[in-house]
């Protein structure tokens, strides 16, 4: 019964091919599955944080040790501020107190801020070695371990000093998400959602039917909308791996959403809640723009609507498009918008009017009041 219900995704990019496999429960079975890809015995070094590690940290551990593992486990202060530089030094000091060398294997076990730090750890510790994700929040599970983007901040923004460095597996247990507060299981949806309106309609018409609720219920509902969204951002990496215009698609939503974000100082809006609002931008600036028709407008703004109420707008324009002036995305200062065709197609356009993005700003502010 096990076997049958595992999920396993090629991603094939340039410079590597690995699988994500993907099981509710996978997690307690994770030591055999090493062992498979990396031999028996390769030491391996767990980098999680204490929250995380409290809830599955141990059945991971349990089968490691039982596939004949010696695992070591560091843990890293959690939250979005510790994904610096100096975080990744004090952990590569300590890999190398462990007797960590070059056929080492690094295992990030948490969320998008693990994962990211671990990655690029892992890319840089003896200039390079093995490297497995274990996301354990919907948005490190559908999108940061998928692809090889590794970072940290610096104290100007957000992911300015990373690499990209492809992991050998992606691990993903569904089952870990129901540890996850609601807000933050919703949240992550939303990227979901954005895979839907990116390149898979059905994706998408299975998303605007279901409630968040059924969703978060449902293991069998839940592993395929994770399964469809990895796919779709494999089929995104593997196509251009290091962020051309095609892996640009990606960030539909993105563009309003950062600026909201950061705005805000990050306070105000979870990471996927604001890329709600800039997933309903975006059809709005489409249907202005003749992009895409006003059904398809509507559909957007009734699917992200339908999983309840978003964190309110309260940027000033002036502020908002200053931000988005300052993206580290924007090239020469020109702006980027990802924009919905249909329902599974978009395209990129460079050169929205000013007055078109402030209507669309001022229309998810009114929204948002509703
Ligand atoms: N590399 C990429 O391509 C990429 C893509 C998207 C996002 N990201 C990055 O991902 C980060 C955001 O990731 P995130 O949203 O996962 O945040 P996060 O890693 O901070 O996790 C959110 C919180 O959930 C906790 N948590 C994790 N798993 C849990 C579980 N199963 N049960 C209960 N609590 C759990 C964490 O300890 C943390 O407190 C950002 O830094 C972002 O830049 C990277
Ligand atoms: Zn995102």
């Amino acid at each position: 019964m096990m076997c049958g219900q595992m999920l396993r995704i090629p991603i094939k990019t340039a410079s590597r091919a690995y699988e994500a496999v993907i099981e509710p429960g996978i997690i307690s079975r994770s030591g055999d599955i090493l062992r498979e890809l990396l031999g028996k015995g390769r030491p391996l070094f767990v980098i999680s944080v204490s929250r995380v590690r409290r809830r599955w940290g141990k059945t991971f551990e349990q089968s490691l040790r039982a596939a004949g593992f010696k695992p070591w486990t560091i843990e890293m202060p959690d939250g979005e501020r510790f994904k610096r530089m100096a975080v990744v030094e004090s952990l590569a000091e300590k890999l190398l107190q462990l007797g960590a060398d070059r056929s080492a294997v690094i295992v990030a076990l948490g969320g998008g801020v693990v994962g990211d730090v671990t990655g690029f750890l892992a890319s840089v510790y003896m200039r390079g070695v093995g490297l497995v994700q274990v996301p354990t929040t919907v948005q490190a599970q559908l999108d940061a371990a998928i692809g090889g983007k590794t970072g940290v901040n610096l104290r100007a923004g957000k992911n300015l000093v990373g690499t990209f460095y492809q992991p050998q597996l992606v691990l993903i247990d569904p089952a870990t998400l129901a540890t996850l507060p609601a807000r933050e299981f919703r949240a992550g949806m939303y990227e979901a959602l954005k895979c839907g309106i990116i390149g898979d309609r059905e994706l998408f018409r299975r998303l605007e039917n279901t409630s968040i609720e059924q969703l978060r219920e449902d293991p069998e509902l839940l592993t395929s909308t994770i399964a469809q969204s990895v796919s779709l951002k494999a089929r995104v990496v593997a196509a251009d791996e290091k962020e051309g215009d095609l892996r640009r698609v990606l960030n539909l939503g993105h563009t309003l959403g950062h600026a909201l974000e950061a705005a805000t100082a990050y306070r105000h809006f979870l990471h996927g809640e604001a890329v709600a609002w800039g997933l309903q931008a975006a059809a709005r600036i489409a249907w202005e723009r003749r992009v895409c028709a006003s059904s398809v407008y509507e559909r957007i703004c009734q699917a992200v609507g339908s999983w309840g109420k978003l964190p309110v707008v309260n940027v000033e324009t002036r502020k908002a498009l200053a931000y988005l002036q300052s993206d580290k995305k924007t090239e020469s200062g020109v702006v980027h918008f990802i924009l919905p065709k249909q329902i599974g197609a978009v395209e990129i356009h460079k050169d929205v009017p000013r007055r078109v993005i402030v209507a669309a700003l001022d229309e998810i502010r009114r929204a948002s009041h509703a």
